[in-house]
């Protein structure tokens, strides 16, 4: 271990302009905790040709701060595949890991923690896709990238919350079919259903964080605010997708308080993005519901540090595996 980083006025004056960028979220009593980290993590990047692929989700001093690429699960992917960084620090949790390493298997993916898991990447395995295969043999599969590298082997084409309107269409229409399998999350299956023809099989899985939103939670909020404006992530069940106003992946929902600016705005998702949005849209008014994702949390700059430092956790995937599921996720990354 390295000399443990302090707050001097080096480091100060090094993360000053940082600092700029969430001084109206991060007081500077919790800044010079975070400086120290944040000037040496961003070191040892440059020395190390690593860089840092942040989700929206994550906490605004590692999304603010450290993250070099920001964004939803399908722009990290498409970075992932793009980036000429020998490193990648995947800011996020061990699926979206898994797909860089798929993407990009000659480059060091490293995981600040290994527990960062997802309840959806939990719920299905490699033999369950085979035996839904068994029983409907002629529709295509479509699986949300929040699953395991084993499970994205056994499938027809991957999908985020970005983009599975349009693959669930763009498959049916390869496959010539009316109906789809769309695994694991029950809620987004059942939200693409609602917005296209096809007809969607699905799985039980779904978000521990977004299947807790209520729809009568989300008339509270109306109640209580009149005229705010109500975005929603499509994990969240069908019904609190109903009423809101909007529902989008992660990014199209900060592209949805960029280009409307709403004057008050409640996003239906995980805590942090509020948080990172607001940094960045001061005269938005936020109603934070807060509901965290305990596997992203899991994430931080002490944890992103040691990483950098000792080089671990290395995220490996067996190549036999990996190049099974790689097929998947190019022909999603080609729709569009
Ligand atoms: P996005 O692809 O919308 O960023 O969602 C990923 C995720 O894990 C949401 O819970
Ligand atoms: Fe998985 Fe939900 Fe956490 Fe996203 S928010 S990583 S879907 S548990």
């Amino acid at each position: 271990m390295g000399v443990e980083p302090a707050f001097t006025p080096d480091v100060a004056r090094a993360t000053e302009g940082l600092y700029a960028k969430v001084a109206t979220i991060i007081p500077r009593v919790e800044w010079a905790v975070h400086a120290p980290l944040i000037a040496e993590i961003n070191r040892l990047k440059r020395e190390k040709n690593a860089v840092i692929l942040a989700h929206n989700y994550m906490t605004p001093e590692i999304f603010h701060c450290v993250g070099d690429f920001a964004g939803d699960s399908l722009a990290l992917a498409r970075e992932a595949a793009r980036t000429d960084a020998k490193v990648i620090v995947q800011a996020g949790v061990h699926f979206m890991a898994e797909t860089s390493k798929i993407l990009s298997p000659e480059k060091t993916v490293l995981i600040p923690d290994m527990r960062a898991g997802c309840s959806l990447a939990s719920s299905i395995s490699g033999a369950d896709v085979r035996l839904l295969k068994q029983k409907y043999p002629s529709l295509p599969v479509v699986t949300y990238v929040n699953t395991s590298a084993e499970v994205k082997a056994e499938s027809d084409i991957c999908c985020t919350s970005g983009n599975a309107v349009a693959v669930v269409e763009a498959i049916a229409r390869d496959f010539g079919v009316d109906t789809v399998i769309m695994i694991p999350d029950k809620y987004l299956a059942r939200n693409v259903a609602a917005k296209t023809g096809v007809k969607v099989i699905t799985w039980e899985g779904a978000c521990e964080v977004h299947e807790r939103f209520t729809a009568a939670e989300i008339r509270d909020y109306r109640a209580a605010h009149p005229g705010i404006t109500v975005l929603a992530h499509p994990e969240c069940p069908p019904d609190v997708v109903a009423e809101a106003d909007f529902a989008g992946s992660t990014a199209a929902m900060i592209a949805y308080v960029g280009s409307h600016k709403p004057r008050r705005v409640v996003m239906v998702t995980e805590c942090s993005m509020s948080d990172n949005v607001a940094a960045e849209n001061p005269d938005v008014d936020f109603i934070r519901p807060c509901n965290l994702c305990p596997h992203m949390k899991r994430i931080t700059l002490e944890g992103i540090l040691h990483s950098l430092r000792t080089m671990t956790h290395e995220v490996v995937v067996d190549p036999v595996v990996a190049a099974r599921a790689r097929a998947p996720i190019d022909r999603m990354l080609a729709v569009q």
